[in-house]
């Protein structure tokens, strides 16, 4: 018994290291991945050695050196007994796996600096990290305007979970054969491109902050969608945001997670307002509550604290029950719930109660 619980302690205090050194071991991937180490290393299917790397990418024999050690106690890579290194499966997956590429790179550009204020978020219920990106109270009033490598890592993330579950909701969506669609946080006007090349019919009108809803209708633009989709500007966290009445369909997609529960409220009440009595709201989100495999629940935890240090200092990835209970508040019921849109989302498509 007490040898069993000594080891218990030795896994302990062998796991509260790894979180110890968490950032350095990222930061060490990341450096792997970029200077092109890891890559070289995967295709050495039979190892390589430092000098040989050092000389492939000009990076010196101390700094590939430093970089493998830590790569090697992390499981990153295997050092074999010629001294050469080869890739582990998970060296593998960090190199070329596009969902964890995604991620690394939305926590290194938009989230790493940031995070070091999540202490101060936390206490001041504000995104004390977003002043590392730029001087905005929200990062959406600053999306448009984000330096272009941190931008492009904020779009693939929000893109790379979006477009897989967008190619499954358009049948949801248009089985009740919508003609005129609101796209509330329509972003770069995916959503609603795909909804008019799905339909040869249905208009849509995106509703974004200006900076965002002007690159989504120049997006809609260059497609040649400038006569199926209009914009309308809407601060929706301002005093009583207006949407246009009279759409069949309502679509609010990762978007209701950028919102505290009682601005959830507040935005449903106005779709509410907007909505007639056969007009159905769609709202796709991943709930923590509805994932198949563990992983996905520590992601997205992981994006809560995004939005508590970088997006908006008081929103989260929400429990289903959570949004049911807003959804009923604000006066509309669930008609219908939906999981396993894509690998991680949930419809739940709502009507008047
Ligand atoms: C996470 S993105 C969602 C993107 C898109 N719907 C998707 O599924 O990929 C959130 C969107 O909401 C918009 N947004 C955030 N706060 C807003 C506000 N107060 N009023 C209107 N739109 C807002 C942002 O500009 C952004 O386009």
């Amino acid at each position: 018994m007490r040898e069993q619980q000594k080891d218990t302690s030795f896994d302990a205090i062998v796991e509260a290291q790894k979180i110890a050194f968490a950032p350095v071991v990222f930061q060490a991937t990341m450096s792997l991945r970029r200077l092109g180490i890891l890559n070289l290393i995967s295709k050495n299917r039979k190892g390589i050695s430092i000098e040989n790397i050092a000389k492939e990418t000009g990076i010196s024999e101390y700094g590939v050196d430093v970089l493998l050690e830590m790569a090697e106690s992390a499981g990153i890579v295997q050092q074999l007994e010629d001294k050469s290194y080869k890739i582990t499966k998970v060296g593998f997956f960090l190199n070329s796996h596009r969902m964890t590429t995604v991620n690394m790179d939305f926590i290194n550009d938009v989230c790493y600096k940031g995070l070091f204020h999540l202490e101060e978020a936390i206490k001041e219920e504000k995104p004390a990290g977003l002043k590392e990106l730029g001087p905005w109270k929200t990062i959406y009033e600053g999306l448009s305007k984000l330096q272009p490598d941190v931008q492009k890592s904020w779009f693939d993330f929000d893109h790379y979970y979006s477009d897989d579950a967008f190619e499954q909701a358009l049948p949801i969506v248009f089985k009740h054969k919508p003609k005129w669609i609101l796209d509330v946080g329509g972003n770069t006007g995916k959503w609603s491109m795909k909804c008019c090349n799905f339909n040869e019919d249905v208009k849509m009108t995106i509703l974004d902050l200006p900076g965002q809803l002007n690159m989504a209708l120049k997006n809609a633009k260059e497609n040649n969608f400038e006569e199926r989709i209009f914009g309308h500007e809407i601060d929706l966290l301002s005093e009583k945001p207006v949407m246009p009445k009279g759409a069949d369909a309502i679509w609010m997609s990762q978007f209701l997670d950028c919102f505290s529960k009682p601005e959830i409220i507040k935005i449903l009440s106005a779709a509410k307002e907007a909505m007639g009595k056969n007009t159905k709201l769609h709202i796709m989100e991943t709930y923590t509550d509805r994932q198949d495999f563990e992983n996905a629940s520590f992601c997205l935890r992981g994006t809560s604290l995004y939005f508590t240090a970088m997006a908006n200092g008081n929103s989260k990835m929400y429990r289903a029950g959570e949004m049911y209970e807003c959804i009923m508040k604000a006066g509309l019921k669930v008609e219908e719930d939906i999981d396993n849109v894509g690998e991680f989302h949930t419809i739940l498509t709502c009507v008047k109660a």
